[in-house]
């Protein structure tokens, strides 16, 4: 499967965690917004980061390395394999995850965007874990994916269901992404791999 995002720069790997876990990661992710522990995410980074609702709706939650839940350590458990055997095999000289749950209401959206930030390249790799079960196609919230690196958003895409435990993976600076409008709540377990920061 790693092989698969040497060749196209993306990979969506079923049933990375089963259903036990994705349905703690939910719980989880509910519980914190009962808190009001859940924020509106931002867009950008350093000063130039705010909060721009027409362009993305989710709350989200960082993890915390040093507070992780069990569920939370089985993921980054799995995704340490994941950044390890990606070192080995494609020398890709990832340093580390950072990873944020996220809750997009009903209505929720967000637009189309590459995830890796202007002023650093720091952010190599995005990978996202689904969570909800009983997805249907007119519950929209897909993942759309434009699959071509030198047309972006003006070249084909493909839609990627958010279905319970999926992890898909791709290349953070080149491929433009958007979330269809969701006509339900909708979580995920989004991180990134990131390389050693290189501010141009
Ligand atoms: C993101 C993002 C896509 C998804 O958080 O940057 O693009 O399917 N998420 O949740
Ligand atoms: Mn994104």
């Amino acid at each position: 499967m790693l092989q698969g995002l040497a060749e196209t720069g993306y990979v969506i790997i079923p049933n990375f965690l089963g259903l036990s876990d994705t349905r703690n990661l939910i719980a989880e992710c509910v519980a914190r917004s009962e808190e009001g522990d859940l924020r509106p995410a931002a867009i950008g980074r350093g000063s130039g980061k705010n909060i721009q609702p027409e362009i993305r709706t989710d709350h989200i939650h960082w993890l915390e390395p040093g507070n992780l839940s069990e569920s939370q350590t089985l993921y980054r458990d799995k995704m340490e394999d994941i950044r390890e055997r990606l070192n080995r095999t494609l020398f890709l000289g990832l340093v580390e995850l950072e990873a944020h749950l996220a809750r997009f209401a009903p209505g929720g959206y967000y637009k189309p965007h590459l995830d890796c930030h202007k002023q650093t390249k720091s952010r190599i790799l995005s990978a996202i874990l689904y969570l909800d079960e009983g997805w249907i196609e007119s519950d929209g919230g897909q993942l759309r994916l434009y699959i071509d690196t030198t047309s972006g958003v003006n070249g084909p895409w493909i839609d990627i269901f958010p279905e319970p435990g999926k992890l898909v993976i791709f290349v953070s600076a080149e491929f433009w992404h958007e979330v269809r409008k969701s006509s339900r709540f909708r979580h995920s377990l989004t991180g990134w791999f990131r390389g050693r920061e290189l501010v141009n």
